[in-house]
């Protein structure tokens, strides 16, 4: 996978995918997702892969607008429209999941809603997200179509994401633990890949 490649076509895309209209039905399925994962206000969120900001106003929602929401995208089209949907309590960056620019410790909840296929080192991926978990964090990696269901709609595509993967369930389990992350939670069915994992509070955290 390349990555350049795959960034021009996501800053080729973006206005296009700012228009796409959102399905009410798929709002509800998605706070659905954001609900398991505990979002509350005060967090520190990150929505990695942001895109155009889709998540913005459910993941708002889910706090009563009082959270620290920072989308994040590689593609800086997808950055620039999302910040068109943004307010004051958000900060929209450019950055790469692979190399993340924070330090440790400081998210409460990282959601990648519709990314992981496109990210050409996932274990790398992973575990900079887990480093920049605080211990007791949440990641969610969510879709709204089954693995099987999103690698052929890749295929069909074809150009740049041809060859973009969701692991099936059992390669995921076992990229997540490698990470050193805890799964909550693990499905893949025809309409959803839905993983939630934990950055379990370490003995040498609490002594
Ligand atoms: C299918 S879109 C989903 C966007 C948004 N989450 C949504 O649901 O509308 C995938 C997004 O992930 C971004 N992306 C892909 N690889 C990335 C990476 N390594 N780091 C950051 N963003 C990435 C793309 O630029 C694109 O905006």
């Amino acid at each position: 996978m390349d990555d350049l490649e795959s960034q021009r076509y996501f800053n080729q895309i973006a206005a296009e995918w700012a228009q796409r209209p959102i399905e009410p039905e798929n709002d509800r399925r998605l706070l659905e997702c954001l609900r398991r994962m505990q979002l509350d206000s005060g967090q520190r969120i990150l929505d990695v892969g942001c895109g155009t900001g889709r998540l913005f106003h459910l993941i708002e929602s889910c706090t009563n607008g009082q959270s620290h929401l920072l989308g994040m995208d590689y593609a800086f089209e997808m950055t620039r429209q999302a910040s068109l949907k943004s307010n004051n309590s958000m900060q929209i960056i450019c950055g790469d999941a692979q190399w993340m620019p924070f330090q440790e410790k400081t998210f409460d909840s990282i959601i990648a809603f519709g990314l992981f296929p496109h990210i050409a080192r996932k274990e790398q991926a992973l575990v900079e997200f887990y480093r920049i978990l605080k211990p007791g964090g949440r990641l969610g990696v969510f879709h709204l179509k089954g693995s099987k269901e999103l690698n052929q709609l890749h295929r069909n595509l074809g150009g740049v994401v041809h060859d973009h993967r969701l692991p099936a369930p059992h390669q995921m389990h076992q990229l997540l633990k490698e990470a050193g992350f805890e799964i909550e939670m693990g499905e893949d069915q025809s309409d959803r890949y839905f993983f939630i994992s934990v950055k379990r509070i370490s003995k040498d955290f609490l002594h």
